[in-house]
């Protein structure tokens, strides 16, 4: 656990978790922080306390000793958000010590009595403030849906700290640097694409609720964001402000000037056609990322499409319907509400076809609103009529796109 000052009276405790599956889906490729927060004044409050993954809280306890805060000292644990991987150390921290006061919303609240059996609650509501002394002063701002039904900002007034939680959040480990002044410009586009991917597997759901969020945060007059995962903004806030605000568009359509190519094939039929497909956006210099179903992680696939302005979809039938993997993947897309891109599929079948009808079902249950070009499906192999049509159809998609991109 990496023990930093984050300002006076404010440190952050911080630890990379690797090799998991995040919320027991996401194949993160880089990991994700866990960050935890202290401010000091005469009173202690630990802000989004977290533990070892595997529950061990030792660590804490000791980087906290290391900071010369007792952990016996801390009066006061802030929920700003009860989901176990910023709340699972309570129910350990109980053992030690069992005069602190929990802070936290009223939906907070029932969580926290119902997950660990606490009682003893303080309800904030907006605007809501608590003194720590030595000028420290805290306050809360709920920010519904953001996530969880539950969760608020804290923000410290003297420093003007928002510890915003899952808001802001990205994910990647962090390595040497934790500050947005210390980060290089490849850690920079890093920790981008590593909020895209915390933004499009975690939040996109939530998108109108983080719209009030953004709105709320734009409210405070903010120095330092500290979020619970990933790094602290404290050279430029506004940034990551203006990048999740951008990021909620890519989840209604908008995205960056690139092409996601969502395919599957058997046999290697529609392969041929994807393949094509990668030579004509070579050709017009358009970039694109490729995701094979189903070799390639959910987590990247739902990021990717999540970030691209247009959707080339390129599917075969299988057992009269979607080949699975494809379907499936599209699913979770439809599921995680990223709606209005661009979009275009073709694909192989034998002799019935199929894909076409469960891909109007998936976007229809998911109401995506996808603006589709016409389909190009060929039996069997594609022949050059088909590649003309799938020629003419990319070249459409390169026109539409450009009014949805936001970069
Ligand atoms: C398990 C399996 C199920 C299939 N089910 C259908 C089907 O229901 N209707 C159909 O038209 N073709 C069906 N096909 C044929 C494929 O759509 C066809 O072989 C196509 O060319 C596969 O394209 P690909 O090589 O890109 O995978 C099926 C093929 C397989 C292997
Ligand atoms: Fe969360
Ligand atoms: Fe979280």
């Amino acid at each position: 656990m990496k023990k930093l000052k984050v300002a006076d009276g404010i440190y952050m405790l911080t630890m990379n978790v690797e090799d998991i599956l995040f919320e027991g889906i996401w194949d993160i490729a880089n990991g994700v922080t866990l960050n935890s927060y202290i401010v000091k004044g005469d009173k202690t409050a630990i802000i989004d306390g977290v533990v070892g993954w595997d529950g061990a809280p030792e660590n804490l306890y000791s980087s906290m000793e290391e900071l010369g805060v007792d952990p016996k000292s801390i009066d006061y644990l802030i929920v700003n958000h009860m989901e176990p991987d910023h709340s699972g150390w309570i129910e350990d921290f109980r053992k030690i010590k069992d005069d602190f006061t929990i802070i936290c919303t009223d939906k907070a609240a029932q969580l926290v009595t119902s997950f660990y059996g606490e009682d003893k609650i303080r309800i904030v509501k907006e605007g809501d403030t608590l003194d720590l002394g030595q000028g420290k002063v805290l306050s809360f701002h709920p920010v519904p849906n953001v996530h969880w039904p539950d969760t608020m900002y804290t923000y410290e007034q003297s420093t003007k700290t928002l510890f915003s939680c899952d808001m802001f959040a990205a994910f990647g480990s962090m390595k040497d640097h934790y500050f947005d002044d210390e980060m290089t410009p490849e850690e920079v586009e890093f920790f981008e694409f590593e909020g895209i991917r915390y933004y499009s597997n975690v939040m996109t759901t939530f998108t109108p609720s983080l719209r009030r969020a953004i709105d709320k945060a734009r409210t405070l007059d903010i120095s330092i964001v500290a979020p619970g995962h990933g790094p602290v903004y404290r050279a430029n806030p506004q940034k990551i402000i203006d990048d999740y605000h951008r990021f909620s568009l890519y989840a209604q359509g908008s995205g960056k000037n690139q092409v996601a190519i969502l395919w599957g094939s058997m046999y290697g039929m529609t392969k041929r056609a994807v393949e094509f497909v990668e030579r004509i956006l070579q050709r017009e210099g358009v970039k694109y990322t490729k995701l094979e179903m189903p070799l390639n992680s959910e987590s990247e696939t739902v990021a990717q499409v999540f970030q691209s302005a247009a959707v080339i979809i390129g599917t075969p039938t299988y057992e009269y319907n979607m080949f699975p993997p494809v379907a499936a993947a599209l699913s979770e897309i439809g599921r995680k509400k990223i709606s209005g891109k661009v979009a275009f599929r073709f694909g192989s079948f034998g002799w019935s076809g199929g894909a076409e009808k469960e891909l109007a079902e998936i976007t229809e249950k998911y109401k995506m609103n996808w603006e589709f070009l016409e389909s190009v499906e060929f039996q069997g192999s594609p022949k050059d009529e088909h590649f003309n049509q799938i020629e003419a159809r990319v070249l459409e998609l390169i026109e539409k796109m450009k009014e949805k991109v936001v970069e």
